[in-house]
């Protein structure tokens, strides 16, 4: 598209070429102005979870349309919006009682912030330091970028991000014989911390940090971190905003651990991946906090859209559709590894092999550092697209993250596409 305005999201624009326009979708799959169908391997950054254009999601937007599109949060609710927080509730931990809407995740992240960050000032304890793992990313808004401070795209920003103390992810993937050495390491430092200073909260994501380079770590991990973050008395927060809706083959990845966050943010599969909404939901204790007749304890936060009525329709359909069709995300796992085991095991090229629920990551070994600039990224990203593949690399760190829809054929001729792609690597 020649001479576009459109100044593109994480792009340099000078080196990329122009984007491609999208016709339509349809299930895992787009249809290029080209002509050409590519099947979207990421959920298009990881929303997508019921594929393209799915028509009861539709049906959904197109009946609220008709009734009410938008209204002022503040002062109105409306059906959709109270569905939603219910249906919400019901699946997650019984601790967790209270819903706040906004826009996207990292909103859903800003709101955890300042909401931890209140809950201890509404008691009279200024806490100002937070706790955050290397490699986390939690948005792109400057207190989202400040809580993933060891990201090396935020080096521009530095300056304007608030400082904060970041601990060791235990990484972990297949065979891995460390990861006990790993944890109880990252464990100590935690606690360490917690002894040594009053910090007002933990943000993790939890089981797999998405692009930090789609790092999992182990359900024991968690709740020995909860267990911890108990005995000190901090908050945890979950950003489960990419994790949320059956990501890791569980509805939600507090599920799937056995744990219980004190806040936790969701956002990206919430509204089915059809519009921008997040929640950041909270225990009954913070609620309580802000609740008083002193104004200026209130949580003093929103957004023009927030609640919007369509975004909440559309997050009740697809809360539906997982709740009718679970099987869909939770057999995923066992298909990417019966398509890796058959396509690329035993590759030379592929290490750290990891698999969460619909989620398949690896390492590709390159003379060049292992990491987000890696270039093999664009170079698999361009080939794959050349043989209708969608996928974007994190530098050297392939992964694959697609809707729940794919069937067992389309994965397959995925795999095949990726072995054939690795094979001209070398
Ligand atoms: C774990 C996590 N938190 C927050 C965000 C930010 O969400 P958004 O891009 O909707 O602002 C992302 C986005 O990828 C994410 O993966």
């Amino acid at each position: 598209m020649p001479n576009s305005p459109i100044w593109r999201p994480f792009t340099q624009m000078k080196t990329t070429p122009p984007a491609l326009k999208v016709l339509r979708g349809d299930g895992i799959w787009l249809e290029l102005e080209d002509g050409r169908r590519v099947m979207d391997c990421i959920s298009s950054w990881w929303v997508t979870i019921h594929g393209h254009a799915h028509p009861a999601l539709a049906e959904a937007l197109y009946r609220q349309a008709q009734q009410l599109e938008q209204v002022i949060f503040a002062n109105f609710t409306h059906e959709p919006a109270e569905q939603l927080a219910q249906k919400l509730l019901a699946h997650l931990p019984d601790s967790l009682t209270r819903v706040f809407f906004s826009d996207n995740g990292s909103t859903s992240v800003e709101v955890a912030l300042k909401m931890a960050y209140q809950y201890w000032g509404n008691q009279g304890d200024l806490r100002t330091r937070f706790l955050g793992f290397e490699g986390g990313y939690h948005g792109d808004t400057i207190g989202a970028m400040s809580i993933g401070g060891s990201c090396d795209w935020w080096r521009p920003f530095q300056p304007l991000m608030f400082s904060m103390d970041t601990v060791p992810f235990p990484a972990t993937f297949e065979g891995d014989l460390t990861v006990e050495g790993k944890e109880a390491q990252a464990l100590e430092k935690i606690e360490n911390c917690l002894k040594g200073d009053r910090y007002a909260a933990i943000f993790i994501e939890p089981l797999i940090q998405g692009a930090g380079g789609m790092r999992i770590c182990r359900s024991q991990f968690l709740r020995s971190l909860q267990d911890l973050a108990h005995h000190y008395g901090v908050l945890l927060i979950y950003d489960e905003v990419m994790t949320g809706f059956g990501r890791t083959g569980e509805l939600f990845a507090c599920l799937k651990s056995g744990t219980a966050p004190d806040i936790l943010c969701l956002s990206k599969g919430l509204s089915g991946g059809c519009l921008p909404l997040a929640v950041t939901m909270a225990t009954e204790e913070i609620y309580q906090s802000f609740y008083s007749d002193d104004a200026s304890k209130a949580f003093l936060h929103g957004h023009s859209f927030t609640g919007n009525p369509l975004a909440c329709a559309t997050g009740i359909t697809s809360l539906t559709l997982l709740e009718q069709n679970p099987q869909q995300f939770q057999q995923l796992e066992k298909l990417h590894r019966q398509c890796f085991d058959e396509w690329l095991r035993g590759h030379s090229k592929i290490e750290n092999i990891r698999f969460c629920g619909t989620i398949a990551a690896m390492e590709i070994t390159t003379p060049e550092t292992s990491g987000y600039f890696n270039s093999i990224g664009t170079h698999l990203r361009d080939r794959c697209l050349d043989l209708g593949l969608f996928i974007r690399p994190l530098g050297n760190t392939l992964y694959l993250m697609p809707p729940y829809c794919i069937t067992r054929e389309e994965l397959d001729q995925v795999y095949q596409t990726l072995c054939k792609v690795l094979s001209e690597v070398g």
